[in-house]
């Protein structure tokens, strides 16, 4: 039984505040949580409570959310079964009372739900991925760490804003093992180091996710550095290494006149011709994911992106899904999307999360379990990774303790589980 619940206001790796939250069980077992936070949020998130007083961080305090951890929610919990996760995030969603958690903050409850769980976990003497694994999936299910994609080259509301795209990946499909995906990561993250010197591009400094954030003349020229970068570390492109994107592309829409905005390269695009430049893209480079293609709101452009692509690269919906149950469900009865991206901070619970990963599983899309670009060194991502079975994981790139904290995480799984890796051929049932 939960016997104490204590919230605090801790900084994440932009230096912004966030909630952590410590459960202490009346065995005197204890679990801690510390909350992730997004810069380039999608508009049907669950609330992220700020204090918005401009006299201290720029009024992003989170002493309301800590002050409803504190009192408010430990007041319905102190008490209750922390093993029974579903009455807990439960009870606190109806405490909360509105539909997206602006009332309590979706920070404050989500603190709580994770914290809870790890104290479980503890009591249990089990890693948190174990105790995730017992309570979420089937018995005979076998655990693996998920395949990594990883960030190398950000834009977008990561970088200033240098390139319209957010996040240029790669996956190191051709990787046996968890620890030789990270060697062939580890290997273009230099190598693209050393390209951006040699060519002479100003803004070598890095971005909110670790990877690199040049000031390029086009969002293509990311995609051909990434490629070179793969060739000089000796890996053979789309065979052992490919590419993701991330085009976020919710932030350069125009919802009012339903088109694309690319700033940098001072074109604008209507849904479909977005689709024919990705297309030509998945033509001349290895891609094998392009997450949010199209904006949040284009539900039409979705399902014209899903029956043109979706036979050929994974189309992951994040802003779009928002990691919610409803919308994921619309997603997959109109054909739009073929993977969910999955943010426990979009949602707000464990519960809900689990809810979200398994829809997305029921109807055959894949999930890749994400960090966010405000991250702090906390590692419950990997663990929820491994124990919901996401099969693919985003953590941001090899660089900063705040990413590497998680890489690390799973480095330690991979040896209790003696190995196992998702690899490559996840992707494979995508592209029939
Ligand atoms: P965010 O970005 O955490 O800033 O929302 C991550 C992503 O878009 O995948
Ligand atoms: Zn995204």
């Amino acid at each position: 039984r939960i016997k104490s619940i204590t919230g605090r206001e801790i900084l994440d790796s932009r230096g912004n505040p966030t909630v952590e939250v410590d459960v202490t069980l009346e065995s005197g077992h204890t679990g801690r949580m510390m909350v992730p936070s997004g810069a380039s949020t999608g508009r049907f998130e669950a609330w992220e409570l700020r204090d918005g007083d401009s006299s201290r961080f720029r009024g992003k305090g989170v002493q309301k959310a800590v002050h409803h951890v504190n009192h408010e929610l430990s007041g319905i919990l102190i008490g209750q079964d922390a093993e029974d996760q579903a009455n807990l995030d439960h009870r606190m969603l109806e405490l909360d009372g509105t539909d997206n958690k602006s009332r309590l903050g979706a920070n404050a409850i989500l603190g709580i739900s994770f914290a809870a769980a790890h104290a479980v976990a503890s009591a249990a003497g089990k890693p948190l991925y174990r105790h995730l694994a017992d309570m979420y999936l089937s018995e005979n299910e076998r655990l693996s760490i998920p395949l990594p994609m990883v960030n190398i080259i950000s834009g977008g509301l990561h970088a200033g804003k240098n390139i319209d795209i957010q996040d240029f990946l790669i996956y190191p499909v051709g990787a046996e093992t968890y620890p030789q995906a990270l060697e062939m990561i580890s290997a273009v993250y230099w190598k693209t180091q050393e390209l951006i010197l040699k060519k002479g591009y100003v803004g070598y400094l890095l971005a909110d996710e670790g990877g690199f954030g040049p000031a390029l003349s086009s969002n293509e020229e990311a995609l051909e550095l990434l490629c070179s970068a793969i060739e000089l570390a000796g890996l053979k492109l789309g065979e052992e290494v490919g590419i993701a994107l991330d085009i976020a592309s919710s932030h350069f829409y125009n919802i009012n006149n339903h088109v694309y905005e690319l700033h940098s390269e001072q074109r604008i695009l209507s849904s479909s011709q977005m689709i024919d430049m990705l297309e030509q893209w998945i033509h001349r480079y290895p891609i094998l994911s392009i997450e949010d293609g199209l904006a949040e709101d284009d539900w039409e452009g979705w399902q014209e992106l899903t029956a043109r692509l979706g036979g050929k690269v994974q189309l992951v919906g994040d802003d779009l899904f928002t990691t919610n149950p409803n919308r994921i469900q619309h997603g997959i009865d109109i054909k739009a999307g073929n993977a969910v991206l999955v943010k426990m901070n979009q949602i707000g619970t464990l519960t809900e999360t689990v809810a979200a990963v398994r829809l997305a599983k029921s109807a055959g899309f894949q999930t890749v379990i994400s960090a966010r670009s405000g991250e702090t060194e906390d590692a419950t991502l990997s663990d929820l990774a491994v124990g919901l079975n996401g099969g693919q994981i985003k953590i941001g790139s090899l660089a900063r303790s705040s990413r590497l904290s998680k890489y690390n995480q799973l480095l330690r799984i991979n040896e209790q589980l003696g190995g196992a890796f998702a690899g490559g051929s996840i992707l494979s049932h995508t592209n029939h």
